[in-house]
């Protein structure tokens, strides 16, 4: 079944490969979504030095379906090794695969799982781009529309982000919840991940915003991962009414545990 389209992932999937952070495990992994259409989102395991903040191949790419608003257009999934059996139901449960069964196809170590009929090729990568902020008011503006996008039956808390690589390049991030709260993952990290699957790694600034909450400031999940990952951006939070309030990863979680602290880097 569909072997031109599992060869043409197979290629992706290997270059992919050496976008995951894996510093810890040494064991990089990759995931394509894929959409209906054949266009496809990537994803890579991204490690944390506070091991359990790690985020996987297959939660970076599902989550950033629902950034980038096409969690509804997803037929299926092909990932670099079968999927264990918690990411299998972490699949299951979300809107996306309600009342699916996948069916699973395994050729050597590659694994598909789709919902209907797969395509029969893939397209290009979906674009992930937003159009770059041109003020911080635009940018906590951009943050805040993008937050119409997450996904929150648990909480109905949304929250954006909006992340910018070298300065020129943005990319949205939303906060996408599951029935199982350890697998729910916020708006920034969502951003982050996105960022790493496309190559995009220099993260200059980030826009946040919690529409509901005016004082709203990053969790310290977020806090840890983005001072891993992004030390030299600066963030911007929505204050609603009043000017955006200005930080940074070191401010925000300063003497943080860090791989330097693991591993030599
Ligand atoms: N949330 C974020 O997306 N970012 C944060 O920094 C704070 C918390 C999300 C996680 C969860 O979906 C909801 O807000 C309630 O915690």
């Amino acid at each position: 079944m569909t072997r031109p389209l599992l060869s043409s992932a197979r290629e992706h999937l290997h270059r992919l490969l050496d976008r995951a952070y894996v510093p810890f495990s040494k064991q990089p992994r990759s995931v394509l979504v894929v959409l209906d259409d054949g266009q496809w989102i990537p994803g890579v395991r991204i490690e944390s030095a506070s091991y359990s903040l790690s985020i996987s191949a297959l939660g970076n790419a599902v989550t950033t379906a629902y950034s980038l608003a096409c969690s509804g257009a997803v037929a299926g999934v092909v990932a670099s090794r079968p999927l264990a059996a918690g990411d299998r139901t972490y699949l299951h449960a979300l809107a996306g695969f309600n009342g699916a069964e996948l069916s699973v196809t395994e050729e050597d170590t590659l694994a598909s799982y789709w919902r209907g009929a797969p395509p029969a090729s893939l397209g290009p990568a979906v674009d992930p781009t937003v159009p770059c902020p041109t003020s911080v008011a635009d940018g906590v503006q951009a943050a805040h529309r993008v937050a119409q996008h997450a996904h929150i039956p648990e909480s109905h808390f949304p929250v954006g982000a909006v992340l910018v690589h070298d300065g020129d390049t943005a990319l949205p991030g939303v906060n996408v919840e599951h029935p199982d709260w350890h697998r729910i993952l916020c708006a920034e990290r969502n951003a982050l991940s996105t960022a790493y699957a496309y190559g995009y790694t220099n993260i200059t600034t980030l826009y946040l915003s919690c529409p509901k909450a005016p004082g709203g400031s990053p969790c310290g999940a977020c806090r840890q991962v983005l001072a891993e990952r992004a030390p030299d951006a600066t963030i911007y939070m929505d204050r609603h009414t009043d000017v955006p309030e200005r930080s940074s990863p070191a401010d925000l979680l300063p003497a943080f545990f860090n791989s330097g602290d693991l591993v030599a880097e």
